[in-house]
């Protein structure tokens, strides 16, 4: 029988929230998408932060030799992956005390932000706190949960409500905004003292364009003095290594947090790839490969920032990330009808909260030619 407290054809309320997600925002595109591609010289797109330069031949070395894989992979991912990774975060992100025990892998970060919330047991009547301008998926995590998702910038306007999980976003997709050690500092000791975990999504952590605020790992001991408790850190492939295609991150952070997220992704088969994870430990061995990236956005962002600016827009943020952060002053669709007119597609700051419906955001993650195109129309 189905009584109130079922959801339709019987399923609980629960798994009926999985039913009342938000309409996939980037729909709402699709006609300013086909008015930037009847522009004479093609479209310049760049309202997604995809990828386009190509993977790294050495990476495509290595997925391409651990193609025969007829057993299954790891969970955990290979002790060589873990290892190549624990490294990575001591290099380039200072993390000290990082264990290779306590690496998971994922498949692609927006698979572990959507899901997080459930594999760590949030359910009804629990709070997931964002940012109050984030990326679209942390809302949907705590849906797909059936927890409650709170867009908020200000932990204090909480109350004394203990929330479940605090997500944390520096840089920033989309504002590019970098959280100083201080006030992530201040995250973690707030969230300590109510049992709250906090996760932080550090996709853009080595993009920073502004030496005076570079961004700083959660884990690091500045932030975390030198304990990872109650903390996890979520780092991705896509952007660092052109590997979006691969699908590859990885979690890693308070033990006893990864080993249940171990635990239930063991279970429900949330496993990389054997030949990806050969791959991952490749590209987290290498920096190289990175910075010659990061010289390439480098340039294309100066020149969008001068483009932009130049045709009346105000850049806010945007010190780091694959992101400007622009306005015109005016609601933003107005600011794609405009641009797209110019066959130039951008992000609707309304796609990732109500404080963005004046802004756009641009990425940068498009090839040389395409960015010349933009400069020379703007
Ligand atoms: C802030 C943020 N987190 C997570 C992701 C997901 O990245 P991926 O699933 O490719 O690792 C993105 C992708 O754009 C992002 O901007």
């Amino acid at each position: 029988m189905v009584g109130d407290d079922r959801g339709p054809a019987g399923f609980s309320k629960e798994v009926w929230a999985l039913f009342t997600l938000p309409d996939f925002p980037w729909d709402r595109l699709a006609p300013y998408k086909e008015r930037a591609l009847a522009h004479a010289d093609g479209i310049v797109d760049l309202s997604v932060g995809t990828p386009v330069d190509p993977t790294p031949e050495p990476i495509r070395q290595a997925l391409a030799a651990a193609s025969d894989a007829p057993g299954y992979p790891q969970t955990y991912g290979t002790p060589e992956l873990r290892e190549a990774v624990a490294g990575w975060l001591r290099r380039r992100a200072g993390v000290t005390g990082a264990d290779p025990d306590a690496v998971l892998p994922v498949i692609g970060t927006k698979e572990l932000v959507a899901w997080l919330p459930t594999l760590l047991g949030a359910g009804p009547g629990d709070k997931v706190v964002f940012p109050a301008l984030a990326y679209p998926t942390y809302d949907v995590g705590a849906r797909l949960a059936g927890a409650d998702p709170v867009a908020t910038d200000g932990l204090l306007s909480l109350g004394p409500v203990a929330p479940k999980i605090v997500w944390v976003n520096s840089p920033s997709n989309p504002t590019g905004k970098v959280l100083p050690a201080e006030h992530l500092r201040k995250v973690v000791a707030w969230a300590r003292g109510r049992g709250a975990v906090v996760v932080s999504d550090e996709c853009y952590l080595e993009f920073g364009w502004d030496e005076r605020n570079p961004p700083i790992s959660i884990l690091h001991p500045d932030v975390c003095e030198g304990s990872h408790e109650g903390l996890l850190a979520l780092n991705s492939l896509s952007k660092r290594s052109n590997m979006a295609g691969y699908r590859a991150g990885f979690v890693t952070g308070d033990l006893a947090l990864v080993r249940r997220l171990l635990e239930v992704r063991k279970h429900a088969g949330m496993i990389v790839p054997a030949p990806v994870q050969a791959a991952m430990t490749v590209a987290y061995g290498d920096d190289a490969h990175v910075d010659e990236q990061r010289a390439r956005y480098a340039r294309r962002r100066a020149a969008l920032r001068e483009a932009f600016e130049r045709h009346g827009f105000r850049i806010e943020h945007s010190e780091a990330s694959l992101y400007l952060w622009a306005t015109r002053d005016e609601p933003c669709w107005d600011t794609v009808a405009h641009l797209a007119s110019l066959g130039v597609l951008v992000g609707p700051g309304e796609f990732y909260g109500p404080g963005g419906a004046r802004h756009v955001r641009i990425a940068f993650t498009a090839t040389d030619a395409r960015v010349a195109a933009a400069t020379t129309r703007l």
